[in-house]
């Protein structure tokens, strides 16, 4: 591929392409914030933004998606999806975080990273142990390390009594451990019920005073923050974890011979070019919500790029004349 980026930046397509693609999606899937409605906002989504991609001048193959074709009729892994053009491969999460936006609760995100063909990795519908940074503390840390090494590192690194290191963990019963060791540490937690690349991520922007991710959680989900961490010269590891045999055979099938293999970042994107983005969906760590006034809504993204170059843009929607009708009785 020549490179992405360079031809993101001149070329046909923009950053403005990519946006467009998860603020679809996020649009989408805002209208049932609250709803308690899951699946219909990730149906939304899904379709809005598979939509978007079909109008991108891209020869586009989704390597991260909704899940197998036969389980899944749009976004499905080996999809193939735009106009034609650049071969890329695409990793996508039209919801990330669907019980948040169900319930409207904050940090849910649509999500997109693309890279050259071969440029992502294919994570099976599976668990990942995760250690994310910001640049800083990168090179200082490693997923085998103790926690409380790994956080005295990152003290170090940001210049900071461990006391003011905080760290962001999924609230499951399998972190209990996790948990204990992080407060042992003297280091502070920010629990979050769902939501780990928003949480990944937060911690290589700076102010939102969040420092360290850690836990288990989706593997594709993985993919998806060290896509977002190598734009921002963070750090991210991760190992699969199975949750059962099915899982591990299914692994093993798709190539992870050594199951118990430490991923680095430039396993999960081996591309030389990614282009990241994410849209907010309900409030968060990155991103604000979508808005809706008057006949308008507005979104706010992120979107990264290899380079470096991280934009946050803030767009207006006018939005189509026919009302919404979340339900007959709305
Ligand atoms: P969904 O958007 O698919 O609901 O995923 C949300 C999420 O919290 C991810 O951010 C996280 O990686 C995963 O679920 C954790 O899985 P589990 O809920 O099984 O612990």
């Amino acid at each position: 591929m020549t490179t992405l980026v360079a031809k993101a930046a001149t070329g046909p397509l923009g950053t403005l392409d990519f946006v467009k693609v998860t603020e679809s999606a996020a649009l989408a899937a805002s209208r049932w914030m609250g709803r308690g409605e899951r699946d219909t906002a990730d149906g939304a989504a899904v379709e809005k933004m598979r939509e978007a991609l079909a109008d991108m001048d891209i020869a586009g193959r989704i390597v991260i998606g909704e899940g197998e074709r036969d389980e899944a009729p749009m976004l499905y892994i080996g999809e193939e999806v735009g106009r034609g053009g650049f071969e890329v491969d695409i990793a996508v999460d039209p919801v990330e975080g669907t019980n948040l936006v169900a319930n409207g609760l904050p940090n849910s995100i649509a999500v997109m990273a693309i890279s050259e063909r071969g440029g992502l990795l294919h994570a099976p519908d599976s668990y990942m142990k995760k250690l994310a940074v910001g640049a800083k503390a990168g090179p200082y840390v490693h997923i085998d390390a103790p926690v409380r090494d790994n956080l005295e590192a990152v003290a170090n690194a940001l210049e900071r009594p461990i006391n003011d290191v905080t760290v962001v963990i999924l609230d499951r019963p399998r972190h209990a451990e996790l948990i204990a060791q992080v407060r042992d540490s003297g280091a502070r937690i920010k629990l979050i019920s769902d939501g780990d690349v928003d949480a990944a991520i937060a911690t290589a922007v700076p102010g939102t005073g969040i420092h360290v991710a850690l836990g288990t959680g989706g593997a594709p989900e993985g993919v998806l923050a060290a896509a977002a961490l190598k734009c921002l010269g963070g750090n991210f590891m991760g190992r699969l974890e199975p949750r059962n045999a099915n899982e591990a055979e299914r692994a093993k099938a798709m190539g992870f011979g050594d199951l118990q293999r430490v991923l680095t970042i430039d396993d999960l994107v081996k591309g030389e070019h990614v282009v990241f983005c994410a849209t907010g969906i309900t409030d968060g760590d990155l991103t604000r919500g979508v808005r809706f006034f008057g006949n308008n809504a507005r979104t706010h993204s992120i979107v990264m790029h290899d380079d470096g170059t991280v934009r946050f843009i803030e767009s207006v929607h006018r939005l189509s004349a026919k009302p919404f009708r979340a339900s007959p009785h709305s």
